[in-house]
């Protein structure tokens, strides 16, 4: 039974390494005592995560065993079951049903008209950088914000709730490390403040929202149910919260660590959406995949793992398995074609891949076009990384944004 060594979380990549090295699957042991059957080879990751045998919502009677030992002393048993009826925690076929209800809503265009919204927001946030005084954080003052103001315009979320939610999704973002009282009173808050939503935006009628679209959704025959609706807004918040803040952060960081790079890629902006698809390869927020767990005896790789066991698909190592991706500890804006998984694969693939990128994208340019002398107020190790199993990004990211004055 494996571990995760104390240096997984500012690198994982040796560690991953190691165990490729050994084999596509491996039996490993979380400090909360979960245990799991953790894939890490390219192909047996897209594998198991095409397996319709392998399942993940946990309400089932095949899901009993996993559940048992996923709550072990971890959130994941505390989480109020209201929250639990999302496409995430959903198999065929009413994984197909919702997820079919809530498309729509993610539609390339319709995403692709927020680009002047999106632009405008990131402005704004860059305006504040101007002003300080010193060094910034970039991920508290410019990455942090600026998903979370999209994500919550996008739902009908008052923007002045958004400190109350960055506080409740630090706690629920890692259920398999978060403290069951925590996620417990986390949670519960946050039923009650969506029913409270919900019924004010009932009340309030027809708007360009999606909490709006969720409430509409289907017709008259299928509707989504309240639970469903909450469930749903839940996820697209926690998704707002932790994944393309950390594109961002990890973005930045890989660029203002090599100064030579930022200055080339400002030379050609049209550049950007390469360099955030090879990022998101190298330094994905997703280190791994939502819990998932076997339903039948199951060969993976050359593994055969029982029934009712935990799975956990390392995407951050099948995006940088040797056997896929030549030289993978190179970050090459040039690989074509690149293939990562990073937004996952098969039918829980990244609801908002579209709107991750075009956030991505727009915010990496304007840093770039506007802020030409960005550079790192700390060495690049020492950055600290979040201590979380399934996300990859870095606690803060000072940075200098005025010119360094000129030497005599
Ligand atoms: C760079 C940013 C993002 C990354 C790397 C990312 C990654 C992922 C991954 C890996 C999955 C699959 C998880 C699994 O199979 O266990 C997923 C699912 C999902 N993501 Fe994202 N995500 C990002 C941003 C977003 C955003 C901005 C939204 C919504 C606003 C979003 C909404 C969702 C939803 C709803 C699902 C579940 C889809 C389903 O189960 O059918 N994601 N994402």
């Amino acid at each position: 039974m494996r571990q995760l060594p104390p240096e997984f979380f500012r690198t994982p990549y040796a560690f991953y390494e190691r165990l490729r090295a050994e084999g596509p699957v491996h039996q490993i042991e979380l400090r909360t005592g979960v245990r799991a059957w953790l894939i890490v080879d390219y192909d047996a990751a897209r594998e198991a995560l095409r397996n319709p045998t392998i399942r993940k919502d946990p309400h089932t009677d095949a899901g009993a065993g996993a559940r048992r030992e996923s709550a072990g002393n971890s959130g994941v048993g505390a989480v109020n079951a209201r929250l639990s009826h999302h496409v995430l925690n959903m198999d065929p076929p009413q994984h197909a049903r919702l997820r079919k209800l809530v498309t729509p809503a993610f539609a390339p265009a319709r995403i692709e008209a927020l680009t002047p919204r999106i632009t405008a927001i990131t402005d704004e946030l860059l305006d504040g950088l101007a002003k300080a005084d010193g060094p910034v954080d970039l991920m508290a003052e410019f990455a942090f914000p600026l998903p979370i103001t999209v994500i919550c315009e996008m739902l009908g979320v008052p923007i002045a709730d958004r400190a109350q939610f960055k506080e409740w999704s630090a706690v629920v973002s890692d259920i398999t490390l978060a403290d069951p009282v925590q996620m417990r009173s986390a949670t519960d808050a946050i039923v009650a403040y969506f029913e409270d939503l919900l019924a004010r935006r009932r009340a309030e009628g027809p708007g360009a929202d999606l909490l709006y679209d969720l409430l509409t959704a289907g017709d008259a025959d299928d509707r989504l149910t309240d639970d469903e609706i909450i469930s749903m807004a839940f996820l697209i918040l926690i998704a707002g919260h932790e994944t393309t803040v950390n594109l961002i952060g990890n973005t930045m960081l890989t660029l203002l660590a090599d100064p030579s790079k930022y200055a080339e890629l400002r030379q050609d902006l049209d550049g950007v959406p390469a360099l955030v698809e090879e990022m998101l390869r190298f330094e994905g927020p997703v280190n791994m995949a939502t819990l998932r767990y076997t339903t039948v005896p199951t060969v993976i790789g050359e593994t055969e793992v029982p029934a009712g066991e935990l799975v956990l698909v390392a995407l951050g190592s099948a995006n940088h398995d040797e056997k896929h991706f030549a030289a993978p500890e190179i970050f090459d804006t040039e690989r074509n074609p690149n293939g990562h998984i990073a937004f996952g694969h098969g039918i829980h693939f990244c609801l908002g891949a579209g709107l991750a990128r075009l956030e991505a994208r727009i915010a990496i340019s304007r840093l770039l076009d506007r802020y030409p002398d960005l550079r790192l107020a700390v060495g690049a190790d020492d950055i600290s990384w979040r201590e979380s199993v399934l996300f990859r990004g870095v606690q803060d990211l000072p940075v200098e944004v005025t010119k360094a004055p000129a030497l005599r």
